[in-house]
C-alpha cells in the first residue's frame, strides 16, 4: 500500500510520504477491483481502499462474505461497492469480469486470490497443480492485460500482484506455489518499468506469513 501512496509531490516533510483520503481518491479516482476479496488479505484491501475513499468492486466465490463486505464498506465509508460471484479459474473469468466493470472507471486492480495446496510434487493431483498456474499465473496476467489498456488511456492506474517471501526460494511441499509467487514478483518487475512512463504503477506484495483463516486451517506440512 505504501508504494500507492508515494508520489514526490505529496511528500511530507517529516520526510513519510502518505497522501490523505481525499488526495488518494484523487489521484486514484474511480473504483477499486479486488480479485479474491471475500476474506484475509484481499478484505483488508477492500477496507483499506474503501477507507481511503475509492469504490469497490469485490470478487470472489462466496457471494454471502461479498455482500456483507461490501455492505459494511458502504455503511463505514459511505463508498459504493460491488460485487460478483465468480472463479478466478473459470476459462471466462475475465470475459465475465469485463461486461460487469464495464461503465465502471476502475483505477486500481489488486490480484490477491491463490490457490495453494501444499503436499509431495510427485502425490499431488496433477489437476491441482495446473489450477496453481490457472488461478496464481494465468489469472493476474489475464486480469492485468484486460484492465491495465484503459489505465494507459487515462495515463493513471495501480495494480497489486500478490507475491510471497515463499516466491524468493524454491520451496519443498509448496514448489508450484512458491514458483507461481516468484513469476508474479518478476512480472511486477517487468510492468512497473514499462508502465511507470504511462502513469500507471505496478507492486508486487511480497508478504511473509499472516494468520489469514485459510493459512491458520489445519494443513500437513
Ligand atoms: N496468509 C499468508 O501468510 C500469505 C503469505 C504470503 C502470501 N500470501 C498471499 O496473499 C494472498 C491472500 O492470502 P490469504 O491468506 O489472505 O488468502 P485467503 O484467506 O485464502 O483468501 C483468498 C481470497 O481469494 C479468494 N479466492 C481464492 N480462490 C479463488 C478463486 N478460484 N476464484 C475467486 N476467488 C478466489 C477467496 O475467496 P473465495 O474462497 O470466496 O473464493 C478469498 O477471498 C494470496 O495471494 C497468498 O498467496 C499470503
Amino acid at each position: 500500500m505504501k508504494g500507492l501512496m508515494r508520489t514526490n509531490e505529496q511528500r511530507e516533510s517529516n520526510g513519510k510520504s502518505r497522501l490523505s483520503r481525499g488526495r488518494f481518491s484523487e489521484y486514484y479516482g474511480g473504483w477499486a477491483l479486488i480479485a479474491g476479496a471475500s476474506a484475509g488479505l484481499g478484505a483488508a484491501f477492500a477496507r483499506a481502499l474503501a477507507g481511503r475513499g475509492l469504490n469497490l468492486f469485490l470478487i470472489a466465490r462466496r457471494e454471502s462474505l461479498l455482500n456483507s463486505l461490501a455492505e459494511d464498506c458502504r455503511r463505514q465509508f459511505g463508498v459504493k461497492a460491488q460485487i460478483l460471484a465468480c472463479d478466478l479459474g473459470d476459462p471466462d473469468f475475465v470475459e465475465k469480469i469485463q461486461v460487469a466493470v464495464s461503465g465502471l472507471e476502475v483505477n486500481v486492480v489488486v490480484y490477491n486470490a491463490a490457490f495453494a495446496p501444499m503436499g509431495e510434487f510427485a502425490t499431488t493431483a496433477p489437476d491441482d497443480l495446473l489450477r496453481v498456474i490457472d488461478i496464481n499465473v494465468r489469472g493476474p496476467v489475464r486480469l492485468a492485460r484486460a484492465l491495465v489498456p484503459p489505465m494507459v488511456e487515462r495515463r493513471r492506474g495501480a495494480v497489486i500482484l500478490m507475491s510471497s517471501l515463499a516466491g524468493n526460494q524454491g520451496t519443498p511441499r509448496i514448489a508450484t506455489y512458491a514458483a507461481s509467487k516468484a513469476f508474479n514478483r518478476i512480472l511486477a518487475e517487468g510492468l512497473w518499468h514499462e508502465l511507470r512512463s504511462q502513469g500507471v504503477q505496478i507492486v508486487a506484495c511480497c508478504l511473509g506469513a499472516w494468520p489469514s483463516a485459510s493459512w491458520q486451517a489445519p494443513r500437513i506440512l
